[in-house]
């Protein structure tokens, strides 16, 4: 049996039922804001599913690598491993506000110290990716196929220490996201993705602070979900609120699944200023070409659970076409998977997003503007960094016919 904890506090009981599902019960008198999702509010009955976990908790569940790794290390003799045993090992350390323990244990959060400029800095040599999996692989309950882990910097303590702020007792948990990439598959991932997200900054969208290790190596970005005082905010993502499982990450529509299940759940007077914003990022995707913005690449953060939702930073940008020639959108738009041309996305911004043409013009150009600005930025590196140079030329490509295309049209 898991307990669940939501904002340092027990909520529920979650526990294996039938051959292969699992159910869940709020403990009694749990009040209302302690919900474990938007979806999911505090009741009497209980939540079953037939297949693994309610989607909620099956959020932050690593996939790819981490995974693997994990099984390995911590699979019975038996060689059973399932997902309610992989909740069981990065239970106690996840992103967002929700933790798991054992049903008699208290929550311990606890997260190694590493430091993040050793990271960036590569002073480990080689060695360094191993090293980090092995370390912090138990304490990543952090979802995606590539492989990355949760660390908490000690540098990021000391400055928090010294802003005054007040920090919570129970703040032990992880600061950062490293994420790293394997060479043999997706060669130069972290560069890519650095300017992916420089080009989204440029566009003025919340994007929270990263930076590239100085060998490219690895990518580090702060928790956007981490308040001043240690604690953690709620973060939910778009597979949760489309009820769906990880494995249904590509089914639906912008249209639906996206910019429509979050009017519905943002419970927000800054909803429409946030479907602007929707539709930035869904525009951005396309120009640069990133055929991986599925359900799990889109999130919602909130304080309170019964309050208001924003849309949460971006993250996960990537120019995947340089690794998968053919690739298209994760979602369909207009009812395709193939990469929009201008007047689809600008049908898709007056009709969703409420804006005027000259509004959604203005709007494109922009993503325009920030795509040529990083553009330059692209060339330099290329310059300083020859093991960079085969995959950049690529992207600046891919850029160009998704703005020639997406944008201009
Ligand atoms: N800055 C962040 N703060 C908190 N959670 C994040 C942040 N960036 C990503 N996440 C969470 O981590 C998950 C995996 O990160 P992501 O960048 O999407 O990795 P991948 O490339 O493997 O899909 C995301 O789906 C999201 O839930
Ligand atoms: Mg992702």
């Amino acid at each position: 049996m898991i307990k669940v904890w939501t904002d340092a506090a027990e909520a529920g009981l979650l526990d294996r039922y039938g051959e292969r599902g699992s159910t869940f019960a709020y403990l009694p008198d749990t009040p209302a804001a302690r919900a474990v999702s938007v979806t999911m509010p505090v009741r009497l009955p209980s939540w079953s599913v037939p297949f693994g976990l309610l989607p909620i908790f099956e959020m932050n569940l690593p996939e790819g690598v981490l995974r693997e790794r994990l099984r390995l290390a911590f699979a019975k003799a038996t060689g059973a491993f399932d997902e309610f045993d992989l909740l069981s090992v990065v239970g106690r350390s996840q992103v967002g506000r929700l933790r798991y323990t054992g049903d008699k244990e208290q929550l311990h959060e606890d997260v190694p110290f590493q430091s993040v400029d050793e990271i960036l800095e590569h002073r480990r040599g080689g060695g360094l990716f191993r090293y980090l999996l092995e370390k912090f692989a138990s304490f990543s309950g952090i979802s995606g196929v590539q492989p990355k882990i949760l660390v908490r910097d000690e540098n990021a303590f000391a400055e928090m220490e010294n802003t005054g702020h007040r920090l919570s007792q129970s703040y032990k948990g992880a600061t950062h996201i490293v994420k790293l990439w394997e060479a043999n598959e997706y060669p130069q991932l972290a560069a890519n993705e650095y300017f992916c997200l420089t080009v989204a900054r440029k566009c003025g969208l919340d994007v929270p602070p990263f930076r590239l290790a100085e060998d490219g190596m690895a990518l580090v970005i702060d928790r956007f979900d981490l308040r001043m005082d240690g604690t953690y905010r709620g973060f939910e993502d778009f597979c949760a609120l489309n009820a769906r499982r990880t494995d249904e990450k590509y089914r639906g529509s912008y249209e639906t699944s996206v910019m429509k299940r979050f009017a519905q759940f943002a419970n927000s007077t800054h909803v429409n200023e946030d479907l602007d914003r929707l539709f930035i990022l869904i525009a951005l995707n396309c120009a640069l070409r990133n055929g991986d913005a599925h359900l799990k690449n889109f999130g919602i953060v909130y304080d309170d659970v019964q309050g208001e939702g924003r849309l949460a930073p971006i993250y996960d940008l990537v120019t995947t076409s340089v690794y998968l020639a053919k690739d298209s959108l994760a979602l369909t738009l207009n009812g395709s998977t193939k990469w929009p041309m201008a007047k689809e996305l600008k049908k898709l911004g007056e009709t969703r997003a409420g804006g005027t043409p000259a509004k959604i013009r203005q709007t494109l150009e922009r993503i325009d503007e920030a795509i040529q600005a990083t553009t330059k930025e692209v060339r330099s590196y290329m310059k300083e960094h020859q093991e960079f140079a085969g995959i950049g030329r690529r992207m600046l490509q891919e850029w160009e016919i998704g703005v020639r295309t997406s944008l201009r049209g």
